[in-house]
C-alpha cells in the first residue's frame, strides 16, 4: 500500500494534484489557443486554493470565476477574488441584501430570467444606492433554468435596461443536458446548434440597441466545441478540474484526481467485503462509485456508515487495506468534507480547507 495512505484517516476525501494539475493545464491551453477567456465553475471544488491555482496556470485566459451561490461569493471574495459571476438567479431576500453588499467592493454580476427578479433586484440596488450587471439567462433546451431565446429574451433585456440600477451586459447559455451524450459527433452537432441560439440572440438585441459582445457558456463536456466558436467569449467548465467517472465517460482527456479514501473493515467470505465509507461518506444517487485499483469490485448494499461489496475472483483484498473510490458525481461528494487529503509526487503534502462546502445559501 502507497505510503501516504497510512497518513489518511478514513473515510477521507483524497487529491491527486499531479492529475488535477494536469486537467486544468488542459483546459488552460484550449483556452489560450483558441482565445475564449476562462471562467472556473468553483461549485466542484469549493476550495479557494484550487481555484488560485486554475487562475496562475491560465494566465491571461484566466477571466474570474463563476459560483453557483452567494454564500459561495462571499467566501471566495474573502480569499481575493473580485471578479465573479453568480451562475445562477439570486432570488430571495436574503441573498439579495446580500449580493447588494458585495456589489460596494466586488465586479460581481448575476444571471436573470424573469421580470420579478429583476424588480425586486432593481428595488434593492436603489434602497442600497448601487448597481448591478446582469447577464440574461437563457434556456438552451436544458428547461433548468433561463429565459427562451430571440424575443422573449430581447423582451426580458429590454425590461431589466428601463430599471433602476439594472445594466445589461451579456448573455449566459448552459447546454449541461448535452454533456451525457456519448456520441461525439451529435455533442459537437447540438452544442455548436445551442451556440448559435445564443449568438443570433445576442445579434437581435444589438439590432435593438444593445451594444453586446459577452457570451458566457458551457461545462467540462461541451467547451471544446463551444470555446471554438466566434463569439462565445467565455467558457465555464467546473467539474473537469477533478473530474469524475461521468464526465470521463465523456471526455477522454480528463482523469479523475479526487477519490474517496476507505478502509475495508471486514470480510464476510464468499468474496464479500465491508468498508467504512457509506452514504454520510459517498453520493451514490448518480451511481455508485468505481474502485480506482479493482476495477472488478462491485457495490452491493450502502448504508450510513458502510459499504458492503464483492471483490473480483482474482482481487486480493485484507481487512485494514485502504482503497480509493471514483465518484460517479464529483462536485456533489466534495461537499460531504470539511479537508481534502493532498498527495503530490506520490507524497502526502496536506490537507485543504473545502471553505465553501455546504455554502448552498
Ligand atoms: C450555469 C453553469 N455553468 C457552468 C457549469 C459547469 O458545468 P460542468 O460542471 O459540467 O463543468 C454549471 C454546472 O452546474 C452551471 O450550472
Amino acid at each position: 500500500m502507497e505510503s501516504w495512505k497510512n497518513l489518511i484517516p478514513t473515510p477521507a476525501l483524497v487529491l491527486n494534484y499531479n492529475i488535477m494539475e494536469k486537467n486544468m493545464k488542459y483546459v488552460a491551453k484550449f483556452a489560450r489557443e483558441n482565445n475564449v477567456k476562462l471562467r472556473h465553475h468553483v461549485k466542484t471544488a469549493k476550495t479557494p486554493i484550487v481555484a488560485h491555482i486554475q487562475m496562475k496556470l491560465a494566465g491571461d485566459a484566466a477571466e474570474g470565476i463563476a459560483v453557483a451561490k452567494v454564500g459561495e461569493a462571499e467566501i471566495y471574495r474573502q480569499c481575493g477574488f473580485d471578479d465573479i459571476l453568480i451562475a445562477n438567479q439570486v432570488l430571495d431576500p436574503n441573498h439579495i441584501e446580500r449580493l447588494m453588499k458585495l456589489t460596494k467592493y466586488t465586479k460581481i454580476r448575476v444571471v436573470v430570467d424573469s421580470e420579478k427578479n429583476i424588480l425586486d433586484l432593481s428595488k434593492s440596488t436603489v434602497r442600497n444606492s448601487t448597481e448591478l450587471e446582469v447577464l440574461i439567462d437563457i434556456d438552451l433546451g436544458m428547461g433548468r433554468t433561463g429565459v427562451k431565446p430571440y424575443e422573449p429574451a430581447l423582451k426580458l433585456a429590454q425590461f431589466a435596461e428601463a430599471h433602476e440600477g439594472i445594466k445589461v451586459v451579456g448573455l449566459q447559455g448552459y447546454e449541461g443536458h448535452l454533456t451525457p451524450q456519448t456520441n461525439y459527433d451529435l455533442r459537437k452537432e447540438q452544442t455548436e446548434e445551442a451556440m448559435n441560439q445564443l449568438i443570433a440572440t445576442r445579434d437581435l438585441l444589438n439590432e435593438n440597441g444593445f451594444n453586446i459582445d459577452y457570451i458566457s457558456a458551457s461545462g467540462s463536456g461541451t467547451f471544446t466545441f463551444s470555446g471554438k466558436i466566434d463569439g462565445i467569449t467565455e467558457i465555464q467548465p467546473g467539474t473537469y478540474v477533478y473530474s469524475d467517472e461521468h464526465i470521463c465517460r465523456v471526455c477522454s482527456d480528463f482523469e479523475p484526481a479526487a477519490t474517496v479514501l476507505s478502509t475495508i473493515t471486514n470480510n464476510t467470505g464468499r468474496r464479500l467485503y465491508t468498508m467504512d465509507a457509506g452514504e454520510k461518506a459517498l453520493e451514490t444517487a448518480d451511481g455508485n462509485p468505481l474502485f480506482k485499483d479493482y476495477p472488478k469490485c462491485r457495490f452491493r448494499v450502502v448504508t450510513e456508515e458502510h459499504t458492503q461489496f464483492k471483490s473480483g475472483v482474482k482481487d486480493e483484498l485484507e481487512i485494514g487495506q485502504k482503497v480509493e473510490l471514483i465518484p460517479a458525481h464529483i462536485c456533489i461528494t466534495v461537499n460531504l468534507y470539511d479537508y481534502i487529503h493532498v498527495v503530490k509526487d506520490g507524497e502526502y503534502i496536506g490537507k485543504w480547507a473545502i471553505l465553501a462546502r455546504g455554502k448552498n445559501y
